[in-house]
């Protein structure tokens, strides 16, 4: 695939395959590809704790959708006239189903800044993207992030940056929606745009 199309496609994928497993050697290849992402005075701060194990999956699936249902109205009440959010129905899902992510992981480090995390998130998801993986940036874990760390054994000056579900994507999914770029680029001066020849 070319990373063009990679960088186009690659969603939030919140409907996985819980019957479908995933390799441990693919988790390998998308955290390698993780590994390889700049990170601040090349400190190399994130450590990825990859969750197989059942029970404590099914421990912090439980504890994400609790943190899911305490945000949920804010998302519920910014329907529009477009009707709900679109995003509602598939986050209702990844709630309901996060323990049952063949594998979840969580980028974690002690201290730092998580400016040095997330370019490793960004090129997880393209690897996993690349071989037909799916995957979901979440954070919503944090408001009950001391229960997550007593799941997995997490020290507590130890931080959790996100929960990634990491498996086989249902369902289709297209290009991601976003604005345009002519909308959201500047050129010299705040607020003053180019049209694009
Ligand atoms: C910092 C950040 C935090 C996010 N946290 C959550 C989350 O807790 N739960 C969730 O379902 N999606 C979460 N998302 C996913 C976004 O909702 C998603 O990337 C956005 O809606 C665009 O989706 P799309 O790429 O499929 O168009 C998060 C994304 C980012 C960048």
């Amino acid at each position: 695939m070319e990373l063009s199309e990679a960088i186009r496609t690659t969603r939030a994928m919140r409907r996985l395959d819980p019957e479908r497993p995933v390799s441990d050697e693919d988790i390998w290849t998308i955290l390698d590809a993780a590994s390889r992402a700049p990170s601040g005075g090349n400190r190399q701060i994130a450590r990825w704790l990859v969750v197989r194990d059942a029970k404590r999956r099914a421990d912090i699936g439980r504890i994400y959708g609790e943190c899911w249902k305490s945000i949920r109205q804010g998302y519920a009440d910014q329907q529009g006239d477009e009707g709900p959010s679109p995003i509602l129905a598939s986050a209702d899902h990844l709630a309901a189903h996060m323990g049952e992510a063949p594998a979840i992981l969580i980028p974690c480090s002690l201290g730092g800044d998580p400016a040095s995390i997330y370019p490793g998130c960004q090129n997880l998801f393209l690897a996993a993207r690349e071989i037909g993986l799916g995957t979901a940036l979440t954070t919503v874990h944090r408001l009950k992030e001391a229960e997550v760390k007593a799941v997995l054994d997490i020290p507590d000056d130890v931080q959790t940056w996100a929960m990634i579900p990491v498996g086989h994507p249902l369902g289709r999914w297209g290009e991601a929606k976003r604005r345009p770029v002519e909308e959201t680029t500047y050129w010299d001066s705040y607020g003053e745009r180019r049209p694009r020849s």
